[in-house]
């Protein structure tokens, strides 16, 4: 099922013809990249096609009175180098940082906003900020995503919704909450104090993320309790993830899968 889901956020994401920004003209005009090339297999890359920084990390977290109750909410898409070493803390390009991005959300893509607003929380803060700190941290990395990649409409500043769509459609294909459902792996109710709390092993949650989605992911605890699900992968066709073993250990080999509110 998710490789149908897939193809479709595949089209809509390639580099150059966004849905965003296509027109039929957009449509017609194939993009002359190669084909099925792997980021981080060669150095030798036109970057609108193929991210340079082109090992990502994807980051899905279960926090405590944040977001739906049936589901995970993204922190976001991090960008490494494919050596596995990170861009600095201030991003790839300082001159492209944003201090405001929610109203162009807003205005260019109201149901990407509505997605985020419910998907993409902040845990503790507010969300322009979290979303503002994604883009200027992580996003200025992804280079597929920068203007100049789009022929159409190479408006600075709204290559950051590039970004966030990438974000996105990648968490509606990361959906950890609904793979672990289908093994009966389900949040249950807070009794940590009791003793009685259900206890989930962590190559359970492991085994049916890779049956579900088909990645090796790594699992986040914090004090044994569920924190965070990390993806790894190279892209190729722009977006399409190949996944890669994680780069972090698990941080515990079994945990508590608390209800969040
Ligand atoms: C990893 O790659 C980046 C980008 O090419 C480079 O700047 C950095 O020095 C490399 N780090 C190591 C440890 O090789
Ligand atoms: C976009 O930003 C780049 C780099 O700062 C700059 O060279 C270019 O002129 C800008 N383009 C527009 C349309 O503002
Ligand atoms: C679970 O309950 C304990 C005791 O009331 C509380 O300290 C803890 O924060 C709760 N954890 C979650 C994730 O709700
Ligand atoms: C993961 O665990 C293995 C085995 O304990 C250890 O050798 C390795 O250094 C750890 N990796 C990281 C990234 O911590």
């Amino acid at each position: 099922m998710f490789i149908a889901k897939f193809a479709a956020t595949v089209s809509a994401l390639l580099g150059v013809c966004s849905g965003l920004y296509s027109s039929k003209k957009c449509r017609n005009d194939k993009l002359r990249c190669p084909k099925d090339q792997i980021s981080c297999s060669t150095t030798d890359l036109n970057t609108c096609c193929t991210p340079d920084v082109g090992l990502y990390t994807y980051s899905v977290g279960w926090y405590p009175k944040t977001g739906p109750a049936d589901s995970f909410t993204i922190h976001g898409l991090w960008p490494d180098y494919c050596n596995g070493t990170w861009p600095p803390n201030y991003g790839c390009d300082t001159s492209r940082h944003l201090s405001t991005v929610e109203d162009d959300i807003k205005a260019v893509n109201p149901e990407l906003h509505k997605y985020m607003v419910n998907y993409w929380p902040s845990s503790n803060g507010d969300a322009e900020e979290f979303w503002l700190h994604e883009w200027n941290k992580h996003g200025t990395c992804v280079s597929t995503a920068e203007s100049r990649c789009n022929r159409y409409n190479p408006v600075n500043g709204t290559e950051a919704i590039r970004y966030y769509e990438q974000t996105v459609e990648y968490f509606k294909i990361f959906d950890v909450y609904n793979a672990l459902k289908k093994h009966n792996i389900v949040p249950t109710a807070n009794n940590t104090n009791s003793g009685y709390q259900v206890k989930y092993k962590v190559s359970d949650i492991k085994a049916a993320i890779k049956e579900e989605i088909g990645a090796e992911v790594a699992i986040s605890c914090k004090n044994n309790i569920f924190y965070e699900v990390l993806f790894y992968f190279n892209v190729k066709n722009g977006f399409e993830p190949v996944y890669i073993k994680p780069l972090i250990n698990d941080t515990c080999t079994e945990l508590v899968y608390i209800n969040k509110y």
